[in-house]
């Protein structure tokens, strides 16, 4: 190991660095690297949300951020979507890593980033960072067989769709039904408008896209295919579904007879299947889990996270917290939350009235408030210094809603 490297100086990426930066990428994520391909920049994070650090001439650390919304509750937060994160193995263990991340985790927040979510490879690193468990984005596989006569629970109905192949002109449409479904669910992502070409699935050969369209012609359902080197020897290709989302539950059906229509040609397709999805509410016991990686948050902004995630319409509460932040100045410290009429409030010099404040740390207070964590499971778990039974009733039934699932993979 070299010199401790962590006041090295950090500075936002240009152009110059994308090739070194493939290469570092490369030497900690891949088996075997693609050549490094100018043509893809349009698909890369900003340079203004990337920063690397320099040592004996060369890159040696980097950390960048997608911009995205995450949704909790309803409601959106603006979210940086950290990846990339890598230092030089010869500089490992001396500080840097946590210095770009933490530097990377104050620029966003200056750029109005509310939480920042991850994949982790190592959840040691990101815990000291503050990060907690936050979703789960897990891929299972399914026959193509079963998928093929996939009905609505009660029957087969006509959704009234017609299912055709996607163009660029569709992007607006599918985004709104996946902002639909973000509303109903907790974790799920919105995107940047200039991934339109991968929505419409013309981004890459063997990516097939569709809409549902209804009958005034408004995009009422989603579905986006890869086609792979098959698992199984008797396949021809396998199936991966990158995304399925519709409005309804016979759209829906119509969606997933698509998929299964490569059957025999693909034998399974793997997708992700949260609870709630057709395949697992009315297909048979068929489902084996393929993938699953969990996905760690941090709150970079406590009350604008606090005052955007969506909060129930017909429960009140009040609690009031002590948050131990020791990374993002400015987090730290009592505030109450008053949740009325599904509409939050957050008091940051709050009166007491003798009342000890429940202490938490950011990471479990980011796990609770992406509904990750059950706040009684908390209490058990002694992250919640000083909360009353009472406390984690209140907690409980504000943060009650579906448990998180995350469906894309950056
Ligand atoms: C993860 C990585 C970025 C950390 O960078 P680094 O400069 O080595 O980290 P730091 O020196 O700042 O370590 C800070 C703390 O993180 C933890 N940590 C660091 N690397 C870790 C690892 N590989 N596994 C588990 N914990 C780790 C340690 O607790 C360490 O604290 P300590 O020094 O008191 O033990 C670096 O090891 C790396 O590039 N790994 C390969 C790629 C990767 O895993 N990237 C993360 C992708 S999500």
């Amino acid at each position: 190991m070299t010199a401790p490297l962590r006041t090295v100086p950090l500075r936002t990426a240009t152009p110059d660095d994308h090739e070194a930066l493939a290469l570092l990428s490369a030497q900690a994520f891949t088996v075997s690297p693609a050549p490094f391909d100018p043509a893809r920049r349009p698909y890369l994070v900003d340079d203004a949300r990337r920063l690397v650090a320099d040592a004996d001439g060369r890159v040696v650390a980097h950390a960048a951020a997608w911009r995205f919304g995450q949704w909790f509750g309803g409601g959106r937060l603006s979210c940086a979507g950290v990846a990339g994160v890598a230092v030089a193995p010869e500089h490992r263990g001396s500080g840097l890593g946590t210095a770009i991340v933490t530097e990377l985790l104050r620029t966003v927040r200056a750029q109005g980033d509310v939480v920042a979510s991850l994949y982790p490879l190592n959840h040691r690193f990101y815990r000291s960072l503050g990060f907690g468990l936050s979703s789960v984005r897990r891929r299972d596989r399914i026959p193509t067989r079963e998928l093929a006569r996939t009905q609505p629970p009660g029957g087969r109905r006509d959704p009234g769709v017609t299912i055709r192949p996607t163009t660029l002109d569709d992007v607006p449409g599918i985004e709104q039904v996946l902002i639909r479904r973000a509303r109903r669910g907790n974790g799920l992502l919105d995107h940047e408008p200039r991934h339109a070409a991968r929505f419409a699935g013309i981004a890459s050969a063997s990516t097939y896209a569709w809409v549902a369209v209804d009958a005034v012609g408004t995009v009422r359902g989603y579905l986006l295919l890869q086609r792979a080197t098959p698992v199984d020897p008797v396949e021809w290709f396998s199936v991966s579904v990158a995304d399925l989302a519709a409005d309804d539950v016979g759209t829906e059906a119509a969606l997933w007879r698509l998929v299964g229509s490569d059957h025999p040609g693909a034998r399974t397709a793997e997708a992700c299947l949260p609870p709630g999805s057709l395949p697992r509410l009315a297909g048979e016991r068929e489902i084996a889990p393929a993938e699953e990686f969990t996905l760690m948050s941090r709150l970079l902004d406590v009350e604008r996270a606090l005052l955007s995630r969506g909060w129930p319409a017909d429960v009140d509460g009040s609690v009031l917290l002590d948050v131990v932040d020791p990374v993002l100045a400015g987090n730290g410290g009592p505030l109450r939350l008053t949740v009325r009429d599904g509409v939050p409030a957050v008091d940051r010099d709050p009166a007491t009235d003798g009342a000890a404040p429940i202490g938490v740390d950011i990471a479990t207070l980011t796990s609770l408030v992406t509904g990750y964590l059950d706040p009684a499971t908390a209490a058990h778990a002694g992250l919640l210094a000083g909360a009353t039974g009472q406390d984690v009733a209140t907690l409980r039934r504000l943060l009650a809603g579906p448990a998180p699932h995350t469906v894309d993979f950056f």
